[in-house]
């Protein structure tokens, strides 16, 4: 199954996606690990993708299309993708589209995830993430049991620096200016779902899964 995942920052398309390819085993995609990977690696693409990153800007389309392309495309993924934060505007839907035709694959779920402004803006600023293994907790919704550190492995937790206020501003108006029309986009697909993501956590997997399966 191949499943598309997406909608505002903060809304918990992160969150949702690490349950749900667990459960149906297949392969996750945030195209937002991908880029801080290739930040953190210090490549030239990453220290390209730092700058528009950092100021809540998207990366331009032709370094994060062929990133997409080499990873969906790899032989070693069977099973099906969950694409998360790709696409992120039309021309990399379109992109997709002919990405996956040329190889004979489709879309079986596009998954469309929203939430109130305000709601997202509580959950960006209180977001915390391991250094170690990234796993992801909340200050308020989901803290650590130690303060400052995984519950996991116990790294570090640190607060991603485009989660700071004057970013997340700028990266909401992105969103509404460039991403949200991709509701026009692939609102008439049969494979499209729309799932209200206010609710919390086990509520919307619940909701998400029952978007993925009818
Ligand atoms: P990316 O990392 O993709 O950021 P994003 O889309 O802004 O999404 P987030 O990771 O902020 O939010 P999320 O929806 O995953 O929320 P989460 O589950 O963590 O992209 C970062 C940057 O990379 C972009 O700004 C851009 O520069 C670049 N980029 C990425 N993709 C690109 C592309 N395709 N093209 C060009 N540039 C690209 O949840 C947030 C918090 O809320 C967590 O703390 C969580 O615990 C909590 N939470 C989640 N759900 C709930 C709930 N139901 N109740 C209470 N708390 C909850």
């Amino acid at each position: 199954m191949n499943i598309v995942l997406f909608g505002p920052p903060g809304v918990g398309k992160g969150t949702q996606s690490d349950n749900l390819v667990n459960e149906l085993g297949i392969t996750h995609f945030a195209m937002g690990d991908i880029l801080r990977e290739a930040v953190k690696e210090g490549t030239a693409l990453g220290l390209k993708a730092k700058t528009y990153m950092d100021s809540g800007k998207l990366v331009p389309d032709a370094l994060v299309i062929g990133m997409i392309e080499a990873r969906i495309m790899d032989p070693e993924v069977t099973g099906g993708f969950l694409l998360d934060g790709f696409p992120r505007n039309v021309s990399q839907a379109e992109a997709l589209a002919s990405m996956l035709e040329k190889h004979g694959e489709s879309i079986d779920r596009v998954v469309f995830m929203d939430a109130p402004e305000a709601m997202l803006l509580k959950r960006l600023s209180g977001r915390l993430i391991c250094r170690a293994c990234g796993f992801g907790f909340h200050r308020h919704y989901s803290p650590p049991r130690k303060e400052g550190r995984c519950d996991r492995c116990s790294g570090e937790l640190y607060q991603r620096d485009d989660d700071k206020e004057e970013v997340i501003g700028q990266r909401l108006e992105v969103y509404g200016e460039q991403t949200r029309p991709l509701l026009e986009y692939y609102k008439a697909l049969p494979a499209f779902r729309r799932l209200d993501a206010s609710g919390e956590m086990t509520a919307v997997y619940a909701e998400l899964m029952k978007a993925v399966k009818n």
